[in-house]
């Protein structure tokens, strides 16, 4: 595991989208995994200034995303249907049919799972999977739990997740969704490469326990420590320096 230190969220977004700029120039059709949240934001509108400027390229990437609410449609400002297409799908060249996330509007779980295991299988393998944490060491919607999750699964979110993510909906907790797809550690696990995003202190005592505490289902995150290939760029606050 290589770790990057950073100086800020600045410098974290412009090295992180260097990162995934590197790995398209390196293979044009690369499966990229990608994640939502706050903290790819700021890589996301590098990659659109990279790919405008004609620096790369998305005709021929596929991409593939962790995760999507249960029960939000794609057009729901708050689905990350909508979130990718608004931070960066609409924005670069690359084909809407080559995108994909889990279904949300699926009811049956087994199905919704089944479907997204499927796609996975057939466009993967991922080449290269972009990950945040979240405060409990979740990755993907994969929250702490007995046993690391092997495929797509359909979650009941932390209610810590929960709080964190009410900032999307007005801060109205009534409004953010209980359940939610996920892609499963296992799947992330395949992937050939791993790019961890972390920033702000408030994530420091977390990214700690992931990086050097025991591999543990109770840290979701603490499996990437058995992985051969993760690059984690991190500013000096998620840090602790
Ligand atoms: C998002 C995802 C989550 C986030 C994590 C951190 O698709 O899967 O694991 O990466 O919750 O979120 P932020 O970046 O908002 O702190």
């Amino acid at each position: 595991m290589r770790v990057l230190s950073v100086k800020n969220y600045d410098e974290l977004s412009k090295a992180a989208a260097r990162y995934m700029a590197a790995q398209l120039t390196l293979k044009p059709d690369s499966v990229i995994g990608l994640a939502t949240g706050s903290t790819p934001v700021g890589m996301y509108k590098e990659l659109i200034r990279m790919n405008q400027s004609g620096e790369i390229d998305f005709s021929e990437v596929i991409s593939v995303n962790l995760d999507e609410y249960k029960g939000l449609a794609g057009d729901h400002p708050q689905s990350y249907r909508y979130f990718m297409n608004d931070n960066l799908f609409k924005h670069v060249n690359i084909f809407a049919d080559n995108t994909f996330l889990p279904d949300g509007q699926i009811e049956d779980d087994l199905q919704a799972c089944q479907d997204y295991d499927d796609v996975i299988d057939c466009v993967g393998p991922i080449d290269m999977q972009l990950l945040g944490i979240g405060h409990n060491g979740h990755i993907g919607f994969n929250e702490p739990a007995d046993a690391f999750t092997t495929g797509t699964q359909c979650i009941t979110l932390d209610e810590r997740t929960r709080q964190a993510n009410a900032r999307f909906f007005d801060g109205d907790m009534s409004q953010v969704p209980a359940k939610a797809y996920t892609m499963g550690i296992g799947s992330i696990m395949k992937a050939k490469k791993i790019l961890l995003v972390v920033t702000g202190a408030e994530k420091a005592e977390i990214l700690d326990k992931a990086l050097n505490g025991p591999v543990t289902p109770s840290v979701p995150a603490s499996i990437l420590q058995l992985h051969p290939d993760v690059m984690v760029i991190a500013d000096e606050a998620a840090l602790g320096i």
